[in-house]
């Protein structure tokens, strides 16, 4: 890897500057959606990562075998012309989930993780888990297998506080399910919190988090600032700036692991500046901007590259990706909005100055 004094070799004496050349990164959790919004977003994830983790919920939800093969093909033929960016799928888990389904789509690599959503925790879960014993065949076999559960982890239960919702899933939910699974591998993912930080270093390694861009540079402050800021709502809900100081001393350790997982979740401008807003961040444009930016200001550059481009793959047992990427510390002005069919999607700190940009990607 190549840091800092490093120059960037496509721009000449006059106009050099410092870069970071790592591994080309993964993205360990991206919402592409499908039809319009798919063809839209899917260049801005394609530019910046070589691999991700796409989200099974789809309307309906991608339930089986048959579903994410489909969706994975529309993916590929979304990709942008020259684009080798490859889909890893997943496999939403509802109250009838079979574990033959499971172990089969798993075997074939039709997916290589299964997402457990509880029953209504964020957009499109309604078909997600209700009861989590219940769903001890389906992650035993999983268990046996050695296939990872991705986990949405905040309580349903409505009178939880908001803020509270991941902290109370955590004790009630996730330890009782960690104990009864000590096999299971499992992604904490979207850590918000201090208290699951400690959780994910102290299960590691079969346990990781994913840390999103937006959680490591907003706190809830951010969404009420001036007014209520509908782009910046996403599940779960950024907490108070202690909590955004401990990811961010999280992620820039060193541990092996947190990785990335931008929770990209584009939704039309309309679906958000809306009576009632819908969750989700469109941080696929610039998540690896502000990933980096974010090292940079820690002083942690020399260890983005284990973070964007290492942990993940060792955790789900891929090969790091063989081609480079170089981040550039040039400013550069970010596009606002992303068109998609006749209506626009906002994009996360879009109309901004970016003090890094994406540089030279090598495949
Ligand atoms: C996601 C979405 O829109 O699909 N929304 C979000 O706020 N993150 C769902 C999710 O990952 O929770
Ligand atoms: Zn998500």
């Amino acid at each position: 890897m190549n840091i800092g004094e490093l120059f960037d070799a496509t721009a000449d004496a006059a106009d050099a500057v410092p870069s970071l050349t790592i591994r080309r990164p993964d993205d360990w959790h991206i919402h592409l959606r499908d039809g319009g919004m798919l063809k839209a977003v899917l260049p801005f994830t394609a530019a910046q990562f070589a691999r991700g983790i796409v989200m099974p919920n789809l309307v309906p939800p991608v339930t089986s075998v048959a579903d994410a093969t489909a969706y994975r093909e529309r993916i590929m033929a979304a990709r942008p012309d020259g684009s080798d960016f490859q889909p890893l799928m997943t496999c939403y888990l509802t109250d009838h989930t079979r574990p033959d389904e499971i172990e089969r789509g798993f075997a074939e690599r039709a997916w290589i993780a299964a997402k457990l959503y509880p029953a209504g925790a964020t957009t499109n879960a309604h078909h997600g888990v209700t009861d989590l014993v219940a769903l001890a065949p389906v992650l035993e076999r999983m268990e046996k297998i050695g296939m990872p559960v991705l986990i949405h982890g905040e309580s349903t239960d409505p009178s939880v506080d908001i803020f509270d919702r991941e902290e109370v899933f955590m004790e009630k939910s996730l330890l009782p399910l960690l104990k009864r699974h000590q096999g299971l591998k499992a992604v904490i993912e979207h850590v918000t919190t201090s208290g699951t930080v400690d959780i994910v270093r102290a299960h590691a390694p079969r346990v990781a988090g994913t840390v999103t861009p937006h959680h490591l540079v907003i706190n809830r402050t951010s969404i009420f600032q001036g007014g209520l800021r509908p782009h910046l709502y996403c599940l779960p809900v950024a907490k108070r700036e202690s909590h955004r100081l401990a990811l961010r001393k999280a992620v820039t350790s060193g541990e092996s692991c947190f990785m990335i997982g931008t929770d990209t979740a584009p939704h039309v401008r309309g679906a958000k500046e809306a009576e009632c807003c819908s969750a989700g961040i469109f941080g696929g444009v610039t998540a690896l901007q502000t990933y980096v930016q974010v090292f940079d200001e820690e002083g942690a550059l020399d260890r983005f590259e284990a973070f964007a481009s290492l942990n993940g793959a060792r955790f789900h047992g891929l090969e790091p990706n063989k081609g480079t990427l170089t981040l550039l510390k040039r400013p550069s002005s970010v596009l606002s909005a992303v068109p998609v069919d006749e209506k626009e999607v906002v994009v996360f700190r879009g109309g901004e100055v970016l003090p890094w940009s994406i540089g030279r990607v090598k495949a």
